[in-house]
């Protein structure tokens, strides 16, 4: 692979779209961030990492740590995830709530707000609301053999204090008897999870597993089984992005998952994990340049899962 030509076409095709899109605004600390910034970091199964940009400036991670404590539910409860969310997109915007009356308080995947406050909330009552936020954070620590990563705290305390549509989420799923734990607990982990700031190198880093059948193939650390590998890299190619799942697979044709904090990572199977940073969003909350320097890396690599 010519890498250096790579990262030249690129960084060409995203130079005359950097800072378009709409920097999310619904926390002042993530409206202040400036939409010029652009990072990407590719890491391979050898540990061998190509950067562009501000790969090293550290981001919230928002929605992207959805991934992370799926993996870690899938590894605690088994299938049994599945009884309290399933596993089917929305074509519905990320804190949706239209959808969970008709169905009962199941919400219909585990990468839109509603599914992940769930699967926070198994988290939760496998051990506590802090010791969650810890464990998760220890496996960043470990797979990116960083231990600086930590939690935003002003976008953690922001996130509660605007939190009235995820509390909404959530009280509808307690109605319906989908949340085992006090409301404000389950809470309370989901928006320190959204808050973990990390950057590009760090967050493909910690990824890598997922290209790798479940196993980190630096430090052979197996955190999920070969299958479940397999449906957490299906789960988030149908409903990582929303309403915008669909365009995504189509245009880039990787299993990916993007965070209003202009984050998206993706996981090239057998090849590694890519993580890009550009605060710029589409209306359903994916980053614009992020898109398309994703688009460029997979036309150049052939890295697409659909060959
Ligand atoms: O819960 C929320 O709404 C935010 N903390 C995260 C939303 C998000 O990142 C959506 N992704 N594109």
């Amino acid at each position: 692979m010519d890498w250096q030509a790579i990262t030249a076409r690129i960084e060409a095709a995203v130079t005359p779209y950097i800072g378009t899109g709409k920097v999310a605004d619904y926390i002042p600390a993530l409206a202040r961030v400036d939409p010029a910034r652009f990072g990407m970091a590719i890491v391979q199964g050898n540990g061998e990492m190509i950067t562009l940009g501000d790969s090293h400036e550290p981001f919230s991670i928002q929605s992207i740590s959805k991934v992370f404590t799926l993996s870690m539910a899938l590894r605690h409860y088994g299938e049994d995830v599945w009884n309290r969310v399933g596993r089917e997109p929305t074509g519905s915007a990320f804190n949706s709530i239209v959808q969970l009356e008709n169905e009962k308080g199941i919400p219909r995947n585990p990468l839109i707000n509603a599914g992940a406050i769930v699967v926070t909330d198994m988290l939760v009552a496998a051990s506590n609301r802090d010791a969650m936020v810890q464990e998760l954070l220890a496996r960043f620590h470990r797979l990116s053999g960083d231990d600086t990563i930590g939690i935003d705290e002003e976008v953690a305390e922001s996130e509660s204090a605007t939190g009235s549509r995820n509390r909404a989420l959530a009280h509808f799923m307690a109605a319906f008897g989908n949340m085992a734990n006090p409301v404000e607990d389950a809470l309370h982990a989901y928006f320190r999870q959204c808050a973990v700031r990390m950057s590009c190198r760090q967050l493909a880093r910690a990824a890598l597993f997922l290209a790798y059948d479940g196993c980190d193939p630096i430090n052979r650390e197996q955190l999920v089984t070969r299958e479940n590998c397999r449906r957490i890299n299906a789960v988030m190619m149908t409903c990582g992005h929303y309403d915008n799942s669909g365009d995504f697979a189509y245009r880039i044709g990787l299993p990916g998952k993007s965070g209003v904090g202009g984050g998206i990572l993706c996981i090239a199977p057998g090849h590694g994990a890519i993580a890009v940073w550009s605060p710029g969003l589409n209306a359903s909350g994916t980053s614009m340049v992020g898109a398309i320097a994703l688009e460029e890396l997979v036309e150049a690599t052939g890295w697409s899962v659909f060959g």
